[in-house]
């Protein structure tokens, strides 16, 4: 069996280093300098190792390409590529529908088709078939599933094996198909009644977080305002047994999903004439925290940052990974230099972004904490600066939410 992962990112470079176990894997990118790396068994994303693909690749087991030919021959397409917004905050489709134009015009027989990459109920059935079928030269009945996916880079102790996976087919016989090519890698498959309740629950998942990471975030300014501890308050809620389920508050969410994903879900909420109002909310509430924390930090520091040397530790979007996808850094980084703050910024995790390098940890008027990776010392943090800012609750000694 071969099979076509279409986007050799984050989720489906993942997915390919599984599968290439059981399957031979052709991981279809347009990002000639990735796929060319990949082929070298160089990899881009945390918890792929390098070691495993150039396994694969010398066992004849994986190979990258940009070219469209490659895939002709396939047996299953699974499709990982981005659903972002648009600027105007709507979904964007455009590098799905990117994706249904190479697998239309390229495989030359009916295959199984997979979509992991995360968007609204009706994705599957409205957009993604009628596209492949649009761009499809011969009449091929091809097999339709959603398969969402829900790695979480840089986590050990959850992968595609141990991590419930739900799917859902168009028709019985997609539902089977996709059950035996995940079944190899999955221990743990769940299948749903329509591949609108996957969609929806995907969706559903990650608004969850973001609306329980907004209400944290509300509650650490009315803690601010009461004065007393959050993090104490939480740690005394979560002593409850049952019905309580601890967030801690941040600087804002960041990254490919919590972001997005529930804007996803409240635009077809609009469409369908059902109110979304508490998942636009919260994510205002999660927007507004970056420029909550610089108030807080200015008002600590006479209530001016004029030209005072701020360094925000941490801009990866959370620990220990390199990804900056909507880090709540950037907003904090704004906010700072609109207050005429003279920011760098310290990760040598992420090393370069947006044109700069990571600055010393050292020497700065203020320090503020936007996330810790388990390589920073908190100690080295507090003594970088003469006044430390921490969003994170792990830099014992600093000002904090
Ligand atoms: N990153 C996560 O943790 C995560 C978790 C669950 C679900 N998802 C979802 O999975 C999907 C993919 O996310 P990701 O994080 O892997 O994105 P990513 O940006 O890491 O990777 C996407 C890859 O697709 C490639 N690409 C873009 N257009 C293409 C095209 N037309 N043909 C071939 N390749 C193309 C890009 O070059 C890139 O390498 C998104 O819908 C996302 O919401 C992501």
């Amino acid at each position: 069996m071969k099979v076509a992962i279409i986007g050799q990112g984050y989720v489906g470079l993942t997915i390919s280093a599984f599968a290439a176990e059981f399957f031979d894997v052709v991981g279809f990118d347009n990002n000639s300098t990735v796929v060319a790396q990949l082929n070298q068994g160089v990899s881009h994303i945390e918890g792929v190792e390098g070691s495993v693909l150039k396994n694969w690749i010398s066992a004849g087991r994986y190979k990258a390409t940009t070219m469209g030919q490659d895939i002709s021959d396939v047996d299953i397409a699974v499709i990982a590529v981005p659903t972002p917004l648009t600027t105007d905050r709507k979904p964007d489709l455009t590098f799905i529908e990117a994706a249904c134009k190479t697998i239309g015009t390229y495989i030359q027989k009916p295959v199984l088709v997979i979509n992991e990459s995360t968007s609204y109920p009706g994705t599957l059935r409205d957009f993604i078939k009628p596209t492949i079928e649009n761009f499809s030269q011969s009449s091929f009945e091809h097999r339709y599933a959603i398969s969402p996916e829900r790695v979480d880079p840089g986590r050990g102790d959850f992968n595609q094996r141990n991590t419930p996976r739900l799917y859902a087919g168009l028709t019985p016989e997609a539902s089977v198909k996709t059950k035996e090519f995940y079944s190899k890698f999955c221990d743990n498959l769940v299948e749903v009644s329509s591949p609108e309740v996957a969609e929806a629950a995907k969706l559903f998942e990650n608004t969850f977080r973001q609306v329980n990471i907004a209400l944290v975030n509300e509650f650490a300014q009315i803690s601010h305002a009461i004065g007393i501890s959050v993090y104490e308050t939480l740690d005394a809620a979560n002593t409850k047994p049952y019905g309580f389920m601890k967030f801690t508050p941040s600087a804002g969410v960041g990254g490919h999903c919590i972001p997005v994903d529930p804007t996803y879900l409240a635009a077809v909420a609009e469409e369908h004439g059902a109110p979304a109002t508490f998942i636009r909310r919260a994510n205002e509430v999660n927007l507004e925290m970056s420029e909550y924390i610089v108030r807080r930090v200015a008002e600590d520091n006479g209530g001016n940052l004029e030209g005072k040397s701020v360094l925000v530790v941490g801009v990866a979007y959370k620990p220990n990974v390199a990804d900056v996808r909507e880090t709540a850094a950037e907003l904090v980084i704004e906010h700072l230099r609109k207050k005429g703050a003279v920011v760098t910024w310290h990760d040598d995790v992420v090393g370069n972004w947006k044109g700069e390098t990571s600055a010393p940890l050292q020497g700065a008027d203020i320090a503020v904490v936007v996330t810790k990776h388990d390589s920073v010392d908190a100690k080295k943090i507090l003594s970088s600066a003469h006044y430390v800012f921490d969003t994170t609750g792990k830099v014992k000694g600093a000002k904090g939410l």
